[in-house]
């Protein structure tokens, strides 16, 4: 399949590292150029740098007003106007059980989720070109709640809803989609997990054995199985996939539909 990326422009979020890094490195490789957003400038410039010419890193936290227009100013300077796809993802937002969460907590995670994501794509969606995608990284949480994950069991839902709506609302100019991950092995996954394993009194090799038990693929995810469904969602090669949110996740969600 050509996904036909060469030269277009891209907006990645969470570029530094985990999921948004293996997706800027797909992009990378198929020829498309990329505009980097985390928090971290350190990290952010050592993942663009080690992308190459074909990446910049724009420091921004997604969760703090004027980061839209912070991105957007740095999309003009670096792709002109030559917006193809933005991938909207950032950190997870914090674990815990719904009522032991502060309501300071509460408001952190609706910022990271909701809020900065849709300030982000007001700032951003007026420059996409036509034929531009959109892929949010939600999580296997917009279908089945995970233990512990309270924030994201609630929010994240209302995230796939929003890419229906907006999947709806800017079809036929822009596709909107998302991407559901189960278990992928990143550094948020592996805080989890620790977690996890600290909360049971058991080891964190213990932990990950019984959690790739509850997969059918009996393993956690790579980063990169996950970034080559997004980039293909990303692409011009997925022209009529829109309002989809596609599990990867090796079989963890087995609710139906
Ligand atoms: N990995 C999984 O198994 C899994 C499963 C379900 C859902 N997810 C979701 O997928 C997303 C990515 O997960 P991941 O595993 O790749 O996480 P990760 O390894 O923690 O990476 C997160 C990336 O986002 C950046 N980031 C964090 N907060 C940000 C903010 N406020 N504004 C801008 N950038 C921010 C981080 O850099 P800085 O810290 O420098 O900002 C980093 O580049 C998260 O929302 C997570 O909840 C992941």
């Amino acid at each position: 399949v050509d996904l036909g990326l060469t030269g277009r422009g891209f907006v990645v979020g969470g570029g530094s590292r985990g999921l948004g890094r293996a997706v800027a490195s797909e992009l990378v490789a198929e020829g498309a150029r990329v505009v980097l957003v985390a928090r971290d400038a350190d990290s952010l410039a050592e993942a663009a740098g080690e992308l190459g010419d074909a990446a910049v890193p724009c420091p921004a936290d997604l969760a703090e007003p004027g980061a839209g227009e912070r991105i957007s100013t740095a999309v003009h300077e670096h792709l002109g106007d030559e917006l193809h796809g933005i991938l909207v993802n950032h950190g997870g937002p914090p674990f815990g059980r719904a009522l032991d969460l502060s309501d300071e907590e509460w408001q952190a995670a609706f910022d990271l989720v909701l809020r900065g994501p849709l300030a982000l794509l007001r700032a951003l969606v007026p420059t996409l070109a036509e034929g531009g995608s959109i892929v949010f990284v939600t999580s296997s949480t917009t279908r089945q709640p995970m233990p512990g994950l309270d924030t994201s069991n609630v929010l994240r839902p209302g995230i796939a809803a929003l890419v229906k709506t907006l999947a709806h609302q800017l079809a036929p100019r822009v596709r909107v989609n998302g991407v559901a991950p189960g278990r992928i092995a990143t550094d948020r996954s592996r805080a989890l997990s620790e977690a996890r394993a600290s909360e049971a009194g058991v080891s964190i090799d213990e932990q990950l054995r019984s959690e790739s038990a509850d997969i059918p693929m009996a393993r956690l995810g790579e980063p990169a199985e996950l970034a080559r469904v997004a980039t293909f969602l990303l692409s011009p090669a997925a022209s009529y996939v829109t309002g989809a949110n596609l599990q990867v996740d090796g079989g963890y969600v087995t609710a139906v539909p």
